[in-house]
């Protein structure tokens, strides 16, 4: 005996219509999340990378002062006042001497005189980190840096 052919489904126009709407609802309110989410991220940006610069400069800033004192204060003095070597804590030098201009001559040294090569590089001891965080202190003495006119002359100038 033949068997009843199931019966499909009734075709419900209106549930497909009410099934359409709510993904599109969905889809606009993930779409509005997105955009507040990235309107949210421009606004803190700014924020969080001048935050980090900060506590960058705060740790290289400790790290170059304990670099210095034990490589550098020997030459230059216990505070950069100058000694055998120029005085680097001066208001004349930190202004004409730009950080890419400290970081190449503490990299490369002064051929010809006692300052030598520091980065490894050139034969010296120090990464390219260590040279960069030395340059971060001397850079952090400027604001209070004394007027020494004849900085190049180390203890000579500054006495
Ligand atoms: C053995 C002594 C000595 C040591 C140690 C030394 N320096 Fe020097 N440095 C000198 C002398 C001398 C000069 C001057 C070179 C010249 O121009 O004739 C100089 C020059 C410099 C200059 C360039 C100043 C200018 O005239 O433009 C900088 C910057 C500097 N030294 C940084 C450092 C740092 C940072 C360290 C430690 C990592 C250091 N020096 C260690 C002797 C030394």
């Amino acid at each position: 005996m033949p068997r009843d052919a199931p019966t499909p489904p009734p075709f419900e126009s209106e549930a497909l219509d009410r099934s359409l709407d709510r993904y599109l609802a969905w889809g606009l309110v993930f779409m509005v999340a997105l955009i507040a989410g990235f309107v949210a991220y421009r606004v803190r940006e700014p924020g969080l990378r001048h935050e980090a610069l900060r506590a960058q400069t705060t740790s290289y800033r400790a790290v170059g002062r304990r670099l210095y004192a034990a490589s550098c204060a020997e030459c230059h003095g216990k505070r950069a006042e100058g000694g055998s070597g120029p005085t680097l804590n001066a208001k004349e030098f930190l202004k004409i001497t730009t950080d890419a201009q400290m970081q190449l001559l503490i990299s490369g040294g002064v051929s010809g005189s006692d300052m030598p090569a520091w980065s490894l590089d050139y034969g010296g001891t120090m990464t390219d980190e260590q040279v960069r965080q030395l340059v971060t202190y001397l850079r952090s003495l400027e604001p209070q840096a004394p007027s020494v006119p004849d900085w190049r002359k180390g203890k000579t100038a500054a006495g």
